[in-house]
């Protein structure tokens, strides 16, 4: 199986490349990532090192090594020229994660949101069209949905009403591969994910940017009263969703893939201040998210019933790995941190930004 996973130097792309190497050594991966700010080549580091152990035939002790096909292309899939050229290789499916993915960064600048998650899903969507591939797995999420109150789950059923520049993106891509499959019949798969956790999450996000400002004793700016909830789900558990949806999943069906684990900010927040041994006194109550969406609860039964899926983690054991993780690659975090993510966090968190 040949699959073209695009956005595989970012957090979620990353974990599951490594997910999918580990568990089908005779795939071939192709990734395809343009490297913005979010997207990191150390996130793939050991595999770029097996790789070119495998190019330069240095003997290794793993026999596995020598099946290892993996293939790294940076490039933009707003690039006609270059998607087509791919896929025209000959590609059985294609997994689109390449997205700017950060609602604050939406909220500062729409435009680049539309670029890439619109009209580079179209480039994608018009060269599956043209050099037919087996599926086209849409990489979605669940802020399509909007806002929950205080009780009710989004499932698959529920109408989209996004809130954000970027839930607006997102679905607007959904819109056109859920088109492409009734117009062209596309082999379309679109799937809904509540929030990810895990080792290399980009520290703008909630989780790792508390976490490694715990770690530098900075405070940890939470959005309005803190009361704002979402459904965690450890990435692992994602990686293994896409991976039976590929194998199972039915054309032109949506799928949700939920944590089943609701928390508030503020739980999250002293969950990590406590593990850490930090005071509470490190919370900074800051102005809300503009248009701060309320609740996120997914409704994963279709996963469950039609593919065999449940998460495996708790939220309680894999925070506490992440937790090391992040302790653990100090050097990680504190690379970026130091570069011109410094401007981005000063515009965001400056003095404008206190409650
Ligand atoms: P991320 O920001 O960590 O990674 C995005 C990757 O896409 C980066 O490697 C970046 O370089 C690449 N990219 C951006 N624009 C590109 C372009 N024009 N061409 C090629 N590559 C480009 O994001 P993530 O958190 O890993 O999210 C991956 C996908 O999963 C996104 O589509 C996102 O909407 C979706 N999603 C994320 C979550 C979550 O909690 N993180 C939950 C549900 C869905
Ligand atoms: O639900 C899936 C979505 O989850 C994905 O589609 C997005 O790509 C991903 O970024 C994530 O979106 P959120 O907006 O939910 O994630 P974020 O980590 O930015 O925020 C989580 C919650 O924490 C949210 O209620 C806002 C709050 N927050 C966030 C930041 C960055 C704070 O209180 N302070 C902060 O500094």
């Amino acid at each position: 199986m040949r699959i073209l996973v695009t956005g595989g130097a970012g957090f979620i792309g990353s974990n599951f490349i490594r997910y999918m190497l580990a568990r089908h050594p005779d795939y071939q991966i192709i990734n395809l990532d343009k490297l913005t700010y979010s997207g990191n080549l150390e996130n793939l580091s050991d595999i770029h090192t097996r790789k070119s152990e495998v190019v330069n035939r240095k003997p290794t002790h793993n026999s596995q090594l020598t099946s290892l096909s993996y293939r790294f292309i940076k490039g933009d899939i707003c690039d006609t020229k270059l998607v087509n050229g791919l896929v025209k290789d000959g590609i059985d499916v294609i997994v689109n994660f390449a997205a700017e993915s950060h609602v604050d960064r939406s909220i500062m600048d729409a435009g680049v949101f539309i670029n890439t998650n619109v009209l580079g899903a179209h480039v994608l969507l018009e060269a599956a069209k043209k050099h037919p591939v087996k599926k086209f797995i849409q990489i979605s999420t669940d802020e399509v949905y909007g806002s929950l109150g205080s009780d009710g789950y989004f499932t698959e059923n529920t109408l989209i009403a996004p809130n954000s520049p970027y839930s607006a993106s997102k679905a607007s891509a959904d819109l056109l591969v859920r088109a492409y499959h009734h117009t062209y019949n596309l082999p379309v798969i679109i799937t809904r994910s509540s929030n990810n956790y895990g080792p290399y999450q980009f520290p703008e996000k909630v989780i790792p940017l508390f976490i490694t400002n715990a770690l530098a004793d900075v405070p940890l700016p939470l959005y309005g009263n803190g009361l704002n909830i979402r459904d965690w789900l450890y990435v692992e558990d994602h990686c293994r969703a896409i991976d039976l949806v590929i194998e199972k999943g039915k054309e032109g069906e949506v799928y949700n893939i939920g944590g089943n684990c609701e928390k508030t900010n503020l739980e999250i927040t002293k969950t990590i201040l406590k593990r850490l041994g930090k005071p509470e006194g490190l919370i900074k109550y800051v102005r809300d998210r503009p248009g701060h969406d309320r609740r996120y609860a997914i409704d994963s039964t279709k996963i469950q019933r039609e593919l065999g899926w449940s998460p495996r983690y708790t939220f309680e054991d894999r925070i506490d790995k992440t937790i090391e993780w992040y302790i653990e690659n100090e050097s990680w975090w504190k690379k970026i941190k130091s570069g011109e993510y410094q401007e981005y966090y000063d515009k965001m968190y400056g003095e404008s930004r206190e409650s």
